[in-house]
């Protein structure tokens, strides 16, 4: 796949899509930063994981909407194992889920401003090397919401929108120095932040999706793998749906 030995940051990578990111990265050949904020157990499960299956990962922590945090784990993350190529943008904020004439200014920009800072300090941090290295790939995990809102998304469907154009501009940027910026846009998928959802209704999105089942971690993380292989080198600016189909409807 063209990704052995390469270096791979995902941020969020203690839980859900994320975590399932990194393992199967590591799966691949690459060897992975798994950032985390608060969940250090998580975190170093995921990393006891991917060692016992002799892959390569370690586990750091940051809080990615904090400039000085990330600098510092990009700053280890570079003395112990070189240059990142490759960065997974996938902690995003919570998502508030209200009607709009409900929701407060702090939380809409809690949630946009913070996913904004989720991706705008780590991609600061490593995007200069990528540039001198002439080398880079770069996943934004976007939503399904982004381009087909729901009600009470509202906040989430503003910042994940957000991250869709900053993911085309990067791509036009980025591409005459030989980084691919894509953006994955997962549906409804079974994580911890999915988990309030009460069990009818992943039923019923579950039978209204073509497929006719929700996402699992491993059904994003397996799309992101293969579109950092080198079978898709020619593809960058992409946004691609990961939803069975649910988002074409
Ligand atoms: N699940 C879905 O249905 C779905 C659908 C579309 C898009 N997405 C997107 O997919 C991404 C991952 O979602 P998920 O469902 O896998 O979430 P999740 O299971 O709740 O996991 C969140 C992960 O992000 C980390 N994280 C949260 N805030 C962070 C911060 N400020 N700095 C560093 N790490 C942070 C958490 O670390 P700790 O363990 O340390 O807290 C955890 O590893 C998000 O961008 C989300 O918007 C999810």
């Amino acid at each position: 796949m063209g990704l052995k030995d390469r270096l791979a940051l995902v941020t969020g990578a203690s839980r859900g899509i994320g975590a399932a990111t990194a393992k199967l990265l590591a799966e691949a050949g690459a060897k992975v930063i798994v950032n985390y904020n608060q969940n250090k157990e998580a975190a170093d499960i995921v990393v006891e994981n991917i060692l016992s299956n002799d892959g390569k990962a370690v586990a750091i922590q940051a809080d990615v909407r904090d400039k000085t945090q990330v600098d510092a784990m990009v700053k280890v993350a570079v003395d112990e194992f070189g240059p990142i190529d490759i960065l997974v943008l996938n902690a995003g904020m919570k998502v508030p889920y209200n009607l709009f004439v409900d929701l407060t200014w702090d939380d809409f920009e809690t949630k946009v401003m913070g996913e904004m800072q989720c991706f705008f300090y780590p991609l600061k941090a490593v995007i200069p090397s990528m540039i001198e290295n002439k080398n880079g790939d770069i996943i934004g995990i976007s939503s399904g919401l982004s381009r087909r809102p729901g009600p009470n998304f509202s906040a989430h469907t503003t910042a994940k929108s957000a991250v869709d154009g900053l993911m085309k501009s990067l791509a036009l940027e980025l591409g005459p120095h030989n980084i691919r910026v894509n953006t994955i846009a997962p549906g409804f998928t079974l994580t911890d932040a999915t988990s309030w959802m009460p069990k009818d209704r992943v039923e019923t999105i579950a039978k209204m999706t073509p497929l006719r089942r929700v996402g699992m971690p491993e059904d994003i993380a397996s799309a992101i793998v293969a579109i950092l292989s080198d079978q898709f080198g020619f593809m960058t600016g992409a946004y691609i749906p990961v939803s069975g189909g649910s988002l074409m409807i």
